[in-house]
């Protein structure tokens, strides 16, 4: 397993709705409508001794979604702003830190599934010690798993839900295959991202990545394709299938969780890391540089 409990951790303060309450004592309502539907949003957000990475970015993207979900009753974003502050100070973090935000459509008046139900919204912020969480100086293997990416014409991947039993019902076939995580494939079979992470591969210097039809269009994602523009690198979004990975001459993954990891292993191909890791390298300190200067100290 990837992580284990970190004792640090032991007496976190967790924000929930209008305040500070310990690990032990922080609990939502079971007329919440995240307990009772998983409706809800949410952002994983890292932390670094620069401050909040990319707070406005991942704050657009959580009011996106709550806005397509059609919540009604919303925090401001200074309120959200104000709690992970709060959370942050009570936890003395400033530095390897991943929050879990959370925003809920809140309590209903007796369960059901009409959004009418909803009196107001709820609001977590769960802020842990958590450094990077893939092994980026040696890589992950990884496995396609069965169960397919959402796609528009279900579940629009654009929205960050928290309805996530697809990708841990691919993430149980990744634990059973005695892989790191799980590659999911969209309705055509085209490479989507992996459970947790976005993908790209390196072939010949170029960079490609799947198009955001069926992946959460991540941040960090859409960092790696800015920095390859920077940097003059050609990257191209399109259809990519599974033999072109396998093919490839790097592949890695990218997410608030685990930032860039290079993948070893596709199911049971290695990944032959010749000339692509030298591309990989310069985006890769290319992202280490840009950090600081997209931090915001709260
Ligand atoms: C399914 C999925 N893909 C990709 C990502 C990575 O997105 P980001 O770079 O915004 O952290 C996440 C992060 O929550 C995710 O849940």
């Amino acid at each position: 397993m990837l992580q284990s409990f970190n004792p640090k951790n032991k007496d976190l303060k967790v924000w929930v709705n209008d305040g500070l309450y310990h690990r032990d004592e922080a609990k939502v309502s079971v007329f919440d409508s995240v307990v009772q539907g998983g409706d809800a949003v949410w952002e994983g957000i890292r932390v670094y001794e620069e401050g909040v990475f990319l707070l406005d970015r991942h704050l657009d993207r959580l009011f996106d979604s709550a806005h397509a979900l059609s919540f009604v009753h919303m925090p401001s974003r200074d309120e959200v702003k104000d709690a992970i502050k709060k959370t942050l100070e009570a936890n003395n973090m400033d530095r390897d830190t991943h929050i879990r935000l959370t925003l809920t459509r809140g309590r209903k008046i007796t369960s059901g599934m009409d959004p009418r139900l909803n009196q107001d919204y709820g609001l977590i912020v769960l802020a842990e010690w958590k450094p990077p969480v893939y092994d980026n100086d040696h890589g992950i293997n990884i496995i396609t798993s069965t169960i397919r990416r959402n796609s528009p014409m279900h579940l629009d991947s654009k929205i960050h839900h928290n309805n996530l039993l697809n990708n841990i019902l691919a993430k149980i076939q990744s634990n059973v295959a005695g892989a790191d995580a799980a590659l999911m494939l969209d309705a055509y079979g085209f490479v989507s991202e992996l459970n947790g992470t976005n993908i790209f591969y390196i072939k010949k210097g170029q960079i490609y990545t799947p198009h955001a039809d069926a992946c959460l269009p991540g941040i960090t994602r859409a960092m790696v394709i800015e920095i390859c523009k920077d940097l003059s690198l050609e990257i191209t979004e399109k259809n990519c299938s599974l033999v072109e990975f396998y093919t490839s001459d790097f592949v890695f993954t990218t997410g608030s969780m685990g930032e860039l990891t290079p993948v070893n292993i596709i199911d049971g191909r290695s990944i032959k890391r010749n000339k692509g890791q030298e591309v990989f390298d310069k985006i890769h300190q290319h992202f280490e540089a840009k950090i600081k200067n997209l931090c915001v100290k709260l």
